[in-house]
């Protein structure tokens, strides 16, 4: 086996990473996970508060109830192309009507794609192929809002929000309408929550006037924003923007590729805010991350205006292969057979009540946004809440990297939301014990506690 300076010379050499700095060594070259734990290949064991880093291995690493059923398919089929001429695998069909009835609504249609970016990417098709069939082609404008994250294909890249950007990959698609986010601590009106009577919301409605509503397809949204900072929205988000999106007739697209599948302690994100979207998009915790894949649901209205005897033109090779799908009809059946949701519910509560009693009091710690749910939780790291100092990111982010280098020497892996360095996530698989998050929230706290204010 090679050894890590080996490797790191083989990686410097060789290898492009997704998001990676160019030239910059890899932190950690994992060797293999077990439920809520990771192993670097030096022998080093971390607790996984990241999920596999970015919010999936909902079931923890390697769950075996998955590995068993795609070694099981493997051996039987692994591919046939789900596309023309109308090809389907068993277990294709009998996914996509196990998914269709956990979906919210009237969602009732399925689309596998084989990732969150192409579930994105697919939504949008979808929204212009409905208003196309009925008649409406010049309803092409998507909105999105400032701050979100829905991939990373050129299209999904658009739709992000500029903390991302687009580097020198060009210009945003445009097509593409940005309106403001939901985070109240950076409120683009300066405003405060709840005297603020949600102008983020209804500027929605000012952007569909402005642009011309019959010229806008969807909206689409992350039910809580997750790059941007794993921040929910006010109660009365999700509901306002239902309703002006219907008054105008404009798709709404949910993206739950992190806050479906119990994430949040309820089986959908928009479960929390009892609302339906016409589309939602998800992948990431599908499968627990286990191999590429990811789904769009959508509702009878829009499946049953495309017309019969046309193509739906949405299409890549690995689309609904029956590896990915049987990783995530493994998932699912995890998901509803053990309740999932409960468990995460459950545990989210403890979270959020140690956030509230233990944290928010330091001189450091400050968060002011929506309410946390689930396993899906984030605190701010706020230097100046005492002081009155405004937001510094450079401090913030060495502050948040003193946090993140002491937890881990204390075994605990804490993740991060990608050029936001105010955000503090911790979403855990959700395998996690109670005293396993314990053990989390008391390194945490521990080191916070060395952290000075400015
Ligand atoms: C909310 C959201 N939407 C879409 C995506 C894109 O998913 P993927 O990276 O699987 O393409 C992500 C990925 O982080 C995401 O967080």
């Amino acid at each position: 086996m090679a050894t890590k300076q080996e490797l790191i010379k083989k990686d410097l050499a060789h290898v492009i990473h997704p998001f990676g700095m160019m030239g910059a060594e890899p932190t950690f070259i994992w060797d293999r996970g077990e439920g809520v734990y990771i192993q670097d290949i030096d022998g080093n064991r971390y607790l996984d508060t990241t999920s596999g880093g970015v919010h999936l291995c909902n079931l923890g690493h390697a769950p075996k109830a998955l590995a068993d059923a795609v070694s099981e398919q493997m051996a039987k089929m692994a591919y046939f192309s789900a596309g023309a001429p109308n090809a389907a695998t068993e277990v294709y069909i009998e996914y996509c009507t196990e998914l269709a009835a956990v979906l919210p609504g009237d969602l009732n249609h399925v689309y596998l794609t084989c990732s969150g970016s192409e579930a994105t990417e697919v939504a949008t098709q979808i929204a212009r192929h409905y208003w196309d069939s009925v008649g409406q082609p010049e309803r092409y404008k998507v909105i999105a809002l400032h701050r979100a994250y829905h991939g990373g294909t050129l299209l999904s890249r658009s739709l992000t929000g500029s903390h991302i950007g687009m580097g020198s990959f060009g210009r945003r698609i445009p097509e593409v309408v940005k309106a403001p986010n939901y985070y109240c601590q950076e409120c683009a009106f300066g405003l405060t929550y709840p005297a603020c009577d949600m102008a983020c919301a209804k500027y929605i409605e000012s952007v569909i006037i402005h642009e011309g509503p019959e010229t806008v397809s969807c909206m689409i949204a992350e039910v809580a924003m997750g790059n941007g900072g794993v921040i929910w929205p006010p109660d009365e988000w999700w509901p306002m923007v239902r309703k002006i999106t219907k008054k105008y007739d404009i798709l709404l697209i949910a993206d739950e590729v992190q806050t479906g599948f119990c994430r949040s302690g309820k089986f959908w994100g928009v479960d929390q805010f009892n609302v339906v979207p016409d589309i939602l998009s998800m992948a990431k915790g599908i499968n627990s991350g286990f191999l590429p894949f990811g789904a769009v649901g959508i509702s009878d209205k829009i499946a049953n205006a495309f017309p019969k005897g046309q193509p739906f033109k949405a299409y890549t090779t690995s689309d609904a292969n029956a590896l990915c799908v049987t990783s995530a009809r493994a998932a699912l059946k995890v998901y509803t057979g053990q309740k999932m949701a409960d468990r995460v519910a459950k545990l989210g509560a403890h979270l959020s009540k140690r956030f509230k009693n233990e944290f928010l009091p330091l001189p450091v710690v400050d968060d002011i946004t929506g309410k946390n749910r689930g396993l899906y939780q984030s605190f701010a790291i706020g230097l100046g809440k005492t002081t009155g100092k405004p937001y510094d990111m450079a401090a913030t982010a060495e502050a948040r990297n003193f946090l993140a280098a002491k937890a881990l020497e204390k075994g605990v892996l804490l993740g991060t939301c990608d050029g936001y360095p105010r955000r503090q996530p911790i979403c855990p698989p959700f395998v996690i014990t109670e005293e396993e998050l314990d053990k989390v929230l008391d390194v945490t706290l521990s080191v916070l506690k060395e952290i000075k204010p400015v």
